[in-house]
């Protein structure tokens, strides 16, 4: 047992999936996973262990932002010995180039976070994915006939921003970065402290330039292709 999370120890297995959402973690334990038992409820922060294609997987929800998301990444690292973490989730595209439904691969997470910064006063880290996983899921990418956009995003702490910010993402945008979303840099800043790997895979759910976003239908079938992508990297 963790804070958070009741599983008994050898229940997760050491590849875990993230989700931020834990109807998710559900969702994708009953229709990817078999032999799924669920082992956390706490807070109804949803977590199971099943197999994918003969290997032993757990699907755990994080809840939003990143406090939330780095709780339980802690805990699965630190409690529960968690050597692979892939986070999958949506992102709003910031960049022309990304379009609705695309596949962005978080290769570096630059963050406006605290629960980054505060680690390196007057300097800046670099959050990154590891290399194995972003080769892997290259590859597996490929063979999938799945484009994927990879490159740099945005973990934001704000969902809503106040009008007097003007365009809170323009500065963002003049450096390239390809989406936003709330949790990948805090995930890579934990891997690179506690020395696992860690991988961030995005839908885009929505875009900020244009307003437009998928139906819910569509971001589930869209998230589906990409969570199979995400499994075959364990
Ligand atoms: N902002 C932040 N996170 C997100 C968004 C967004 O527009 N879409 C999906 N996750």
């Amino acid at each position: 047992m963790s804070i958070h999370i009741e599983a008994k120890q050898g229940e997760i297995a050491d590849f875990v999936l993230l989700p931020g959402d834990p109807l998710r973690a559900k969702h994708i334990a009953e229709t990817l996973l078999t032999d799924a038992v669920c082992y956390n409820n706490v807070r109804g922060m949803l977590g199971y262990t099943g197999f994918y294609n003969g290997k032993r997987v757990s699907v755990q929800g994080t809840g939003m932002g990143l406090p939330s998301h780095m709780i339980y990444a802690s805990e699965l690292i630190n409690d529960y010995q968690v050597k692979t973490l892939v986070r999958i989730g949506t992102c709003g595209g910031l960049l022309e180039e990304v379009k609705l439904r695309d596949v962005v691969m978080a290769i570096s997470a630059s963050t406006d976070s605290s629960s980054v910064g505060r680690h390196f006063p007057g300097m800046t880290f670099a959050p990154t994915a590891s290399y194995r996983l972003v080769q892997l899921a290259s590859a597996n990418a490929a063979k999938m006939n799945m484009p994927l956009k990879a490159g740099n995003i945005l973990s934001s702490d704000l969902f809503y921003h106040f009008p007097e910010e003007g365009d809170a993402y323009e500065l963002w945008r003049n450096y390239g970065t390809l989406a936003v979303e709330m949790e990948s840099a805090g995930l890579y800043l934990l891997a690179a402290r506690l020395g696992v790997e860690a991988l961030a895979l995005l839908t885009v759910s929505d875009h900020i330039l244009t307003g437009e976003h998928v139906s819910a239908e569509e971001r589930q079938l869209n998230f589906t292709n990409m969570t199979k992508l995400a499994l075959s990297l364990a």
